[in-house]
């Protein structure tokens, strides 16, 4: 048996992962070309040791705590009508059984202040020390009854805080939880610290902190677990590193990109603020760079429009120069559904860490990043090269050596 646990259980990602998994079990969705890069069978060794149908599902909350995940991804289903109800009716038996545990929210910023009434185990007056304590005892207990799994941030993007020398060392950080320095931990850098505690991977899909930060690199090295990150490629990211290759490979220079992006559900409402978005922006903007080795001019915004919900627009221009110096341009229109993109996506990031741990191996694993706006540790975006890195670990078990992918983006 398997497990995927989700951060942020009852939100428009994880609740579409939910569905997608259950009704899939329920032999009601098609897996076959779905978008889950394991299910292919050039993903054959991973797939026959994490199939679908073993896969249990669990996770935290901040809201809708009185609902079932069924109750939940009905409400987020009513909102965007984002898939066919026959699939929500498909997962009925599976979500109705499962409820979110309560979570914490501390440091969410802005992001989940906008949501409203929330229950947050700070709220119950716990210390971070107690917190984290509570933290693992929900992974473990998810563990003892499924056996490998995996924790996956799918929570609301948190704004960035300074990191001090204490987030530097485990000993550091600890430090920090023992001494209850709330304005110093974030709830993604607890809940990651909770889920590598207990010996669990741990997947950041969203920009948050996470792992990302040495004192954890550290607790996953001392601990043997593998993790990674940071914030899933989906939608306009994953064109831009697809399409800035081409016109590397064309040697055509890239003058400047600009990309405005409209979203309208919550993590629209999120990435409003400016603290939240600035993370955001910045795995947008750097994926251009780490593909094609040089910064063109880039704009990058992002603003929430509410009658689009879940659905995502992007318009992007792309100005360009060839032959003779001639000036030319690209431009593309995006019409994605962020979590239609993103539910495939956290699949293969659980099931790939869980494969990683089976392996035996630990620390960052960037033969991952093909999954990544932004991969831990600035490997490569180049879509093309981090398809063929992914495919030879899956495969063959190639390592990737990190410091010659980072030269190769600096190569022009
Ligand atoms: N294509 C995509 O949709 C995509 C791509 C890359 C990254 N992401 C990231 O995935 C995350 C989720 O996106 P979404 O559209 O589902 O957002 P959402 O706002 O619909 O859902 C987030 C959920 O997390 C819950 N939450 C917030 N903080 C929590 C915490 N500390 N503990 C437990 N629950 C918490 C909220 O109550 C909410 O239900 C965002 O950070 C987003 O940036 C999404």
């Amino acid at each position: 048996m398997a497990g995927i646990w989700l951060i942020g259980a009852y939100g428009a990602v994880s609740t579409t992962t939910l569905t997608g998994i259950a009704a899939i079990k329920a032999g009601a969705a098609p897996r076959v070309q779905s978008g889950i890069v394991t299910e292919s069978p050039e993903c054959d060794p991973i797939r026959s040791k994490f199939p679908i149908e073993d896969i249990n599902l669990g996770g935290s909350e901040i809201r809708f705590l009185d609902k079932n995940a069924y109750q939940a991804s009905e409400i987020i289903w009513e909102e965007n009508y984002h898939f066919q109800r026959k699939y929500l009716e498909a997962a009925k038996n599976e979500l109705s059984k499962l409820k979110a545990t309560k979570g914490t929210a501390i440091n969410g910023g802005p992001g989940v202040e906008a949501i409203g009434e929330l229950k947050t185990l700070e709220d119950d007056g716990l210390t971070l020390k107690e917190i984290s304590k509570k933290l693992m005892k929900d992974f473990e207990s998810f563990k003892n009854k499924n056996g490998e799994v995996c924790v996956m941030n799918t929570s609301s993007t948190e704004p960035h805080i300074k990191l001090t020398e204490e987030h530097q060392t485990l000993d550091g950080f600890e430090g920090l939880i023992d001494g209850n320095k709330t304005e110093k931990v974030t709830a993604s850098m607890l809940n990651a610290y909770a889920a590598l505690k207990q010996k669990i991977p741990y997947g950041n899909f969203t920009p948050s902190h996470g792992a990302s930060f040495p004192a954890l690199r550290e607790l996953a090295l001392k601990s043997k677990m593998p993790y990674y990150g940071d914030d899933g490629k989906t939608g306009e990211t994953l064109m831009k590193t697809t399409l800035a290759p081409m016109f590397k490979m064309r040697n055509l220079k890239i003058l400047g990109w600009a990309g405005f992006n409209i979203l309208g559900d919550l993590d629209g409402v999120t990435l409003s603020k400016d603290a939240n978005k600035a993370s955001k922006i910045e795995s947008k903007d750097k994926a251009i760079s780490s593909s094609i080795g040089y910064s063109p001019f880039s704009i990058t915004e992002i603003k929430y429009f509410p009658p689009l919900v879940d659905h995502k627009v992007a318009w992007d221009y792309i100005s360009y120069r060839g032959f003779l110096g001639q000036k030319m341009a690209l431009t593309f229109t995006w019409l994605g559904i962020d979590s239609i993109l993103a539910a495939p996506v956290v699949i293969d990031i659980a099931r790939s860490l869980m494969f990683a741990k089976s392996r035996g191996e630990s620390g960052p694993i960037h033969e991952l990043a093909f999954f990544f706006k932004h991969p831990i540790d600035d490997i490569i975006g180049n879509t093309f090269i981090q398809h063929d890195i992914y495919m030879k670990w899956v495969n063959e078990g190639t390592k990737i050596n990190v410091e010659e992918m980072q030269a190769k983006i600096i190569q022009k």
